[in-house]
């Protein structure tokens, strides 16, 4: 199930942050993303564990993808895919009318989920990524309102 991300959530979000990236976001930083009425973020559920999220902030009709990760124990089972999918008609309702997002080059797995869900390369941003450095490249999906 998919659903707006609560408070309670927040611990296991700042945890996956953790186990998934080398430069993740702070709990507080997740956690301040709930009063930001910028951002949408979406945590899929397994009763009460976090199987994955996804994180965006809208700014003029433009919409930011800044986070996505599924647990390792629940991947390859079209969690991302139906994240990103709801996230995509949350931000219809909204007046956004494109994603943008950043991905590390040798991030396969996540490129082919962006290949799969229709997003297009749009630039490269050189050296963009820490630990290590690396080249980011950005995808836009955009769609008609
Ligand atoms: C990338 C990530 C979010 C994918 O999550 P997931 O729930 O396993 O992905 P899904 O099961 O929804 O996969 C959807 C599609 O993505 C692609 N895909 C996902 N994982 C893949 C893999 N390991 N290898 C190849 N393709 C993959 C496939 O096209 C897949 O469609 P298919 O199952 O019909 O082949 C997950 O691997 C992850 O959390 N990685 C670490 C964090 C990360 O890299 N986040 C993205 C930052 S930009």
């Amino acid at each position: 199930m998919v659903a707006k991300i609560k408070p309670q959530h927040v611990p296991q979000v700042a945890a996956q942050e953790r186990l998934c990236f080398s430069d993740p976001w702070s709990e507080a930083s997740v956690a301040s993303e709930l009063d930001n009425e910028l951002s949408l973020w979406l945590v899929a559920l397994e009763g009460e564990q976090v199987a994955g999220y996804v994180g965006s902030q809208t700014v003029l009709g433009e919409t930011d993808m800044m986070n996505l990760a599924v647990h390792p124990d629940f991947r390859r089972q079209g969690i991302a895919e139906a994240l990103v999918t709801a996230l995509v008609e949350a931000l219809k309702g909204r007046g956004s009318h494109c994603l943008t997002l950043e991905v590390r080059y040798s991030n396969a797995p996540a490129r082919a989920l962006y290949e799969k869900l229709g997003f297009c390369q749009v630039g490269v941003r050189k050296n963009y990524y820490r630990n290590p450095k690396e080249d980011a490249l950005i995808l836009r999906k955009e769609w008609e309102n």
